[in-house]
C-alpha cells in the first residue's frame, strides 16, 4: 500500500476488526472539525467561552506573587556549592521539559498549516502539552532561586522580566486554547491573529530568558 492510500485511509476503523468503530465513526460524522484537512478549507465562526472573570483575575494575582516570591527568594537564598550545583542540574532539566512542550505545540501547529492534520487534532495535542510547559516553568522558576542571580545587573532584570511575560502569556494561551477548542475547527482571523501573537511572544520570552541564563553561566565560568 501506498504513503498515499495510508493518508486517506479511514482511521476510524479498529486494528484487528473487519470493519470501522461504530462509535468512532459516529463521533467522525458529528465533528465538522474532523472532515476538513487544510485551514483554508475550515469554515469561520468564532468561538466563545464566558467564564468567571474573578476566577481569572485571582489566578493572574496568583502567578504575580509566585514571580514576586521568585524574585525574593532570589536575593535572599544563598546555596552551598553542592546545592547550586543540583539546582542547574533542575534547572537544564525543567528547560528541556518545559521549552520541549513549547515547540512539540508549534510543531503541531505547524503540521495543521501544512494540511497534514485537522485544527481540532492540533488543539487536542496542545492541551495535553499544558502541564508539561507549566511542570518546566515552575521547575525553572525555582530552580533558579537557587542560582543566585544578581539581581544588580540589567541581564538578571530583563530575565526575570521575560519570565513573569511569559508566564502571563502562558495564562491567556489556556483561554485561548479555550476558544479555539469551543470554535471546533472553525476559526476566524481574530483567533489565528490571537494564536500567532500567542506564539511569537512565548518564543521570544523563551529564547531571551535561555540566551541571557547561557551568558549569565558562560561568564560565571
Ligand atoms: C523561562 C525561564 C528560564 C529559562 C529558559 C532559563 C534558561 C537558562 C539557561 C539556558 C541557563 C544556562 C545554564 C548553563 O549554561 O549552564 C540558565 C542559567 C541561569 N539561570 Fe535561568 N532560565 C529561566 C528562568 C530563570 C529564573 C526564573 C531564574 C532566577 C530566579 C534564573 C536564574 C539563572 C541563573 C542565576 C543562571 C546562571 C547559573 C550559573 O551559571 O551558576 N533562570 N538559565
Amino acid at each position: 500500500m501506498k504513503i498515499q492510500d495510508l493518508d486517506h485511509k479511514d482511521l476510524t476503523e479498529v486494528p484487528g476488526t473487519p470493519g470501522p468503530n461504530p462509535e468512532r465513526s459516529l463521533e467522525t460524522r458529528e465533528d465538522p472539525a474532523r472532515a476538513p484537512r487544510t485551514p483554508q478549507n475550515e469554515a469561520v465562526r468564532p468561538g466563545r467561552v464566558t467564564g468567571p472573570w474573578g476566577a481569572r483575575a485571582a489566578v493572574v494575582c496568583a502567578a504575580c506573587a509566585v514571580w514576586c516570591a521568585t524574585v525574593w527568594m532570589s536575593a535572599h537564598i544563598h546555596p552551598d556549592p553542592a546545592l547550586h550545583t543540583v539546582a542547574l542540574f533542575v534547572h537544564l532539566s525543567s528547560l528541556v521539559l518545559g521549552f520541549g512542550a513549547v515547540l512539540v505545540a508549534d510543531y503541531l501547529i505547524a503540521v495543521w498549516l501544512v494540511g497534514r492534520s485537522t485544527f481540532a487534532e492540533a488543539v487536542a495535542g496542545i492541551d495535553r502539552l499544558h502541564l508539561l510547559i507549566w511542570t518546566g516553568l515552575i521547575g525553572l522558576m525555582g530552580s533558579g532561586t537557587l542560582l543566585e542571580p544578581d539581581l544588580a545587573t540589567v541581564t538578571a532584570r530583563v530575565k526575570l522580566g521575560l519570565v513573569l511575560v511569559l508566564t502571563l502569556n502562558g495564562l491567556q494561551a489556556m483561554l485561548l486554547s479555550k476558544r479555539m477548542k469551543a470554535a471546533a475547527g472553525v476559526l476566524n482571523m481574530r483567533l489565528l491573529a490571537w494564536g500567532a501573537i500567542t506564539t511569537i511572544v512565548s518564543q521570544g520570552c523563551w529564547w531571551g530568558a535561555m540566551w541571557i541564563g547561557f551568558i549569565t553561566a558562560s561568564a560565571r565560568s
